[in-house]
């Protein structure tokens, strides 16, 4: 079954056709980071203009090679995001469905992350635990089986790609953060600075708002005496991935589960990915981690969502709705 795959939530618009939910045939994605740099955030008008700019190309860009005979349905995010970006992705996905014959199946964004991870590691079934990691969300759930989850916890108030896009600009680092920290702290020391670990005792909670405060104290009291920027961005990069993983291995075992499927931009990072293999494989605990390309947003793990909604027979919803807001529910319950 070969899936068209739309995503339009934030700042990237992305299609993709993936075949049986885990081989990508093709992927194209147009990143907007050249529209919101100066702002140093993504600025939700400009984003949905940009979506309906580039939409068309990007879609044909994925069929590239293949033929709208070869689609046999169209998985589009329908949440979280931004309203009108999610919009336009649902609207060109309801038309070409509508024009093409084939189903629309509205998918979860944060769905989409955590089943990213199996377009590289084709053989990995549930049941496991993911760790979903982007600029929006920080957050672990017990993935039962394709579409049902436990939600374990979840930020109080930065997510970590947040954190690092928030710490980058007082480092005066360049938009988006996350990977500026990512190459800043390359050489550095991760020991120059002990920032604070927000443990959030007896809850799998997170919580990273304290660390950027801590960062802003830091910076005022050091002045010109201020460590090089190196080893701060290692410092903060540290106390970030220290608190994910510690909390995330620790929610795995807790839970009986022996795999660990991490997703979102921040899964992205290298310090977390070596961090997470390091300290697994001791704890006989697996880590699954989707191919750095496939951490930030991308339209193969829409289709790929929608394919395991398609496959599973749960009656999809009779009106794609967007929402912005929408948190990963079971399906049955949706
Ligand atoms: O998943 P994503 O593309 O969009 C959302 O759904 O939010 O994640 C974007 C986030 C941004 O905050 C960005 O700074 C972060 O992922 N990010 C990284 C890295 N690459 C992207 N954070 C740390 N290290 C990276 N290498
Ligand atoms: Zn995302």
């Amino acid at each position: 079954m070969i899936l068209l795959g739309i995503e339009t939530s934030c700042d990237e618009t992305a299609a993709s056709l993936v075949a049986d939910g885990r081989r990508i045939l093709r992927s194209a994605v147009a990143s907007q980071m050249n529209v919101h740099r100066a702002f140093r955030g993504v600025v939700p008008e400009l984003a949905s203009r940009a979506h309906a700019e580039r939409i068309n190309t990007v879609i044909e860009a994925a069929l590239r090679g293949y033929s709208w005979k070869d689609v046999d349905g169209i998985g589009v995010t329908r949440g979280p995001g931004l309203v009108g970006c999610l919009l336009i992705g649902a609207t060109t996905a309801q038309v070409l469905g509508r024009l093409r014959q084939v189903p629309v199946i509205g998918v979860n964004h944060l769905e989409g992350h955590l089943v990213a991870a199996q377009l590289e590691h084709r053989s990995l079934r549930p049941p496991f635990l993911g760790l979903i990691v982007s600029g929006g969300h920080t957050e672990l759930h017990v993935y039962e089986k394709a579409g049902r989850y436990r939600r374990l916890g979840g930020t109080r108030d930065d997510a970590a790609g947040e954190a690092f896009d928030k710490i980058a600009y007082q480092l005066g680092l360049p938009f988006p953060g996350g990977p500026a920290i990512d190459r800043a702290a390359r050489g550095g020391n991760p020991s120059t600075v002990a920032f604070p670990r927000a443990w959030m005792p007896g809850t799998w909670d997170f919580s990273f708002s304290g660390l950027k405060t801590s960062v802003i104290n830091y910076l005022k009291g050091a002045g010109a005496r201020r460590a090089a920027t190196r080893d701060l961005a290692a410092s903060v990069q540290e106390a970030i991935v220290d608190v994910l993983v510690t909390k995330t291995l620790n929610a795995a075992e807790e839970a009986g589960m022996r795999r660990v499927v991490v997703g979102g931009g921040v899964a992205a990072n290298s310090r977390l990915r070596k961090a997470f293999v390091e300290r697994a494989v001791p704890r006989r605990i697996r880590v699954y981690l989707p191919d750095r390309s496939f951490c930030t947003d991308n339209a193969a793990m829409v289709a790929a969502a929608a394919y395991h909604r398609l496959r599973s027979k749960t009656p999809l919803e009779k009106r794609l709705i967007v929402d912005p807001g929408l948190s990963l529910q079971s399906w049955k319950t949706a």
